[in-house]
């Protein structure tokens, strides 16, 4: 399928989605959304896709955010609307995704995109990206599930702090208040992304599946995630993945899940 904004490609069992409107630092206009939707349900059902990266295309930014220029006109019924299809995607397809999804933060990942970005499940910076949340700063508030996220990650005096102020902080900065898993120079990026990615492909598929719904589970309100664990880890052990993990380690060899 071709996309307008998007580049989707699958190599090596990693489905790759690129944000590709490098000429609006890669903001997300609502057609945008609508194809990186599509993507991620083609990811998800493709059987050769493991893993998922998103990154954005240039050198300069991830994300800039939504799509200013778009809100002009927007009715508070039209906002409501815009917010809401951002959280299913972000929720649904990226957070529940049974596939690790890693954000690769290449530059400017402000408002929006780093709320795409905190949705995924690890997020790898490169040292000249900077991060931020400036919706207050246009009589706004993040409205992708940043709210929620990112005092999830980091706590609520430095979420509050990043989100009242709408200030950027450097990737260092994020990797030091735990917003991002590990800070690289912009040509190794992509290189230790996919290394974290086959680290997890060697690992049992139902279980990686089953740890990602867990931890997930810690965050929601409807589920017991403590039941959560409780439950995949009893499920777990009919598997034919257990079998093989357990009886690899008694017999000294390597598993092949
Ligand atoms: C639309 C954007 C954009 C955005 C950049 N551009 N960010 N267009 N929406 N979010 C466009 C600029 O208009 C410009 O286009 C081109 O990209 C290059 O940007 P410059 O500003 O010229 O670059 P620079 O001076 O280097 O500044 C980079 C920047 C700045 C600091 C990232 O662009 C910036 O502050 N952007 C806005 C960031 C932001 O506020 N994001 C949050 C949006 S609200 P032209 O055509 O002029 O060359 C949001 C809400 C999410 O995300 C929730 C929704 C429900």
């Amino acid at each position: 399928m071709e996309y307008q904004h998007l580049l989707y490609q699958v190599d090596k069992h990693i489905a790759y989605i690129t944000i590709n409107r490098a000429s609006a630092l890669n903001a997300l206009n609502q057609q945008t959304l609508t194809e990186l939707e599509a993507t991620l349900l083609e990811a998800k059902k493709d059987h050769d896709v493991k893993g998922i990266i998103i990154t954005g295309a240039g050198e300069k930014a991830f994300v800039a955010g939504a799509d200013i220029k778009e809100f002009v006109d927007l009715s508070e019924a039209e906002a409501k609307l815009l917010s809401q299809k951002g959280h299913y995607i972000f929720t649904e397809l990226i957070e529940q995704s049974p596939k690790p999804v890693i954000a690769a933060i290449n530059g400017f990942a402000l408002g929006g995109g780093l709320e795409l970005a905190l949705a995924c499940h690890m997020r790898f910076a490169s040292a000249n990206a900077k991060l931020g949340l400036p919706e207050v700063s246009l009589g706004l508030l993040p409205g992708y599930g940043g709210t929620q996220r990112l005092t999830q990650l980091v706590g609520r005096g430095r979420a509050l702090q990043m989100i009242l102020t709408a200030d950027l902080i450097s990737a260092e900065e994020g990797l030091r208040i735990g917003l991002i898993n590990e800070v690289l120079d912009a040509a190794d990026l992509m290189n230790r992304v996919e290394e974290v990615l086959e680290r997890i492909f060697s690992r049992s598929g139902t279980a990686v599946t089953a740890a990602i719904d867990a931890v997930n589970a810690s965050n929601e309100q409807t589920r017991d995630g403590y039941q959560v664990e409780i439950n995949h880890f009893a499920e777990l052990f009919v598997t034919r993945d257990f079998k093989e993990g357990v009886d690899a380690f008694l017999t000294k060899r390597k598993p092949n899940f």
